[in-house]
């Protein structure tokens, strides 16, 4: 694991995900309410990108099938996904995001 600088906060805006790539690795992040979340962007169901779905209620809606998974544990809410997503340690420095991957 290590900790990698990913993006401005100002560069996330609320309720509207951002994907960002290290390594060979697609992260989503989000704004809940000015906390910064990051998890895998790649839905667990199929390929389909989470940054372009849509967030709400703390979760984020799958844009291929509508499947719902909870933005701060990668809980899957029902099918048609059941497996979790992956989560990722957030640390805002001023305005820095750092995700340990
Ligand atoms: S690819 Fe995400 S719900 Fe099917």
């Amino acid at each position: 694991m290590a900790e990698h600088l990913v993006a401005k906060t100002s560069e996330v805006a609320e309720d509207e995900p951002k994907r960002v790539i290290v390594g060979d690795q697609q992260i989503a992040l989000y704004n809940l309410d000015g906390e910064i979340y990051a998890t895998d962007d790649i839905c667990t169901h199929a390929y389909a990108s989470l940054s372009e779905g849509y967030i709400e209620d703390g979760c984020i809606e799958c844009p291929l099938h509508a499947g719902m998974f909870d933005i701060k544990t990668g809980k899957a809410q029902g099918v048609p996904v059941t497996e979790d997503l992956r989560t990722f340690p957030v640390r805002v420095d001023g305005d820095d995001i750092y995700v340990e991957i």
